[in-house]
């Protein structure tokens, strides 16, 4: 019986695993008896091939991924539930499995390290209680939600950033049709940690991605006024189900995109290169978040799938003509979205936050910045007198299928859309004060 590595997929040699509690002291040599103690496998755990092809038990909360070999993970499959090594054991041998027996042999070992990577835990443990009591908490949502929660909840620093250097050409282009990507060189960055790859990640992103090769609209200027004061926009923001049948004026449409997605000020970030702004916090001001359109009752503008380019202001063609029931169909069938006038996805190019910082909880914060251009947009769009909606139960799929955007380093994050206001208020409607719950009348 061979014995888990005990080190990280990359490595590392894993010493004393993090988040070991006051309760699970850490198991030394096994105590007399320890063949009887009962054990189980972590609910806790997730498990994957790692890009070099090492098999990883991942626990978490706070563990670190272990490097397991097939008898390990054999072992591992033996403790499904409350199980003395001894019964393991015997469990295994039943089977055909041929445990080494006695004293400091490979199956105790492996027992052992086991315990020790966080994978095994003793029962009547702190940390056995609240390993079920995080699986139970989380149930209908793991193991893929908590995964990602508690493996990317403490922030690692970023490595410090390296001098930008002119425009790099390499060897590799791009598959992908991305102008960022060619206009950079960055496109030849192959993943493998090569020569290529550093000089990639020395050159700059671009500010803003374009699809030069795109028919467009330039939209239309001056733009009209956002003198409605803050407050009355912020009281009188709802989230709409009802649209008036008329077309949005591409005035309206144009000043939209402009304020939410156009640049605001740009920054000289040093080593960083340099930065736009919006009026929307973005990320180490990444603005990795590009708006694509789904336009379907717009004036003056054909019906299609589109990409603003905030710098030409422009929209560039992705794909011709957009129906309502395609509308519909992208949004789940969601009908009512079909009585709005356009929709925006928001698409994240996702290399921008791995370039500025490795750790997974950048994917996080990419997330957090969607929120932030959805609030941005349904105040706008109401200060222009639009009705905004936001929607999360979409298909992603479909949407990056229509705007032709490949889903793997760009990829949708967020939906949003507006219309006209219908001429009626929404009935379900109570505005909050006095009457909202009067009193019940006395007996
Ligand atoms: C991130 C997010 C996703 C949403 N997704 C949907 C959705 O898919 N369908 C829907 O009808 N409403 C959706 N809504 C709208 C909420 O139901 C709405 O905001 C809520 O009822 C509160 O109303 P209010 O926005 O007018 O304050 C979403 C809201 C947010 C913030």
């Amino acid at each position: 019986m061979t014995s888990p590595r005990t080190d990280t997929p990359t490595g590392e040699p894993l010493s004393v695993p993090a988040g070991r509690d006051a309760g699970d002291p850490a198991p030394g040599p096994e105590p007399a008896g320890a063949e009887r103690a009962r054990l189980r496998r972590a609910r806790c755990v997730v498990c994957y091939w790692t890009p070099a092809g090492v098999f990883t038990a991942h626990p978490y909360p706070h563990g670190h991924p272990v490097a397991l070999d097939g008898p390990a993970a054999t072992v591992l499959a033996a403790f499904t539930d409350w199980t003395t090594p001894g019964q393991a054991r015997r469990m295994l041998d039943g089977a055909g499995h041929e445990p080494a027996r006695g004293p400091g042999d490979e199956f105790t070992e492996t027992v052992r390290r086991l315990r020790e990577g966080g994978l095994l835990l003793a029962e009547h443990t702190e940390r056995a209680a609240r390993d079920a009591d995080l699986a139970a908490r989380w149930a209908p949502w793991g193991p893929q939600a908590p995964f990602l929660h508690y493996t990317t909840q403490d922030f690692t620093p970023p490595p410090p950033p390296s001098p930008p250097s002119g425009p790099e050409h390499t060897t590799a282009p791009d598959p992908g049709r991305d102008a960022d990507a060619r206009a950079t060189g960055n496109g030849g960055r192959t993943g493998d940690g090569s020569d290529a790859d550093a000089r990639a990640a020395a050159v700059p992103a671009p500010l803003f991605h374009s699809h030069p090769e795109a028919d467009r609209v330039l939209l239309p200027r001056p733009l009209p006024d956002l003198n409605e004061p803050f407050g009355r926009v912020l009281y009188r923001r709802r989230t709409h189900y009802a649209f008036a049948p008329d077309p949005v004026p591409l005035e309206t449409l144009a000043t939209l995109l402009a304020t939410v997605f156009g640049p605001t000020a740009f920054l000289d970030a040093g080593p960083h290169g340099t930065l736009a702004l919006r009026t929307s916090p973005s990320p180490g001001a990444l603005q990795e978040h590009s708006a694509y359109l789904a336009l379907y009752n717009v004036e003056d503008i054909e019906p299609g799938w589109y990409h603003y380019n905030p710098i030409q202001h422009s929209l560039e063609l992705r794909t011709e003509g957009c129906t309502r029931q395609t509308v519909t169909a992208a949004c789940a069938g969601q009908d009512w979205v079909a009585d709005a006038a356009f929709l925006v996805v928001l698409a994240a190019d996702l290399r921008a936050p791995m370039r500025h910082n490795p750790d997974p909880r950048s994917y996080r914060v990419t997330l957090l910045s969607a929120g932030h251009l959805g609030q941005t947009f349904a105040l706008t769009a109401t200060a222009l007198g639009l009705a905004p909606f936001q929607i999360a139960a979409d298909h992603d799929t479909a949407l990056a299928a229509h705007l032709r955007i490949d889903n793997l380093t760009r990829t949708p994050t967020h939906l949003l859309g507006a219309g006209l206001p219908g001429d009626r208020p929404d009935p379900r409607l109570i505005p909050a004060g006095l009457h909202a719950f009067p009193a019940d009348p006395p007996a």
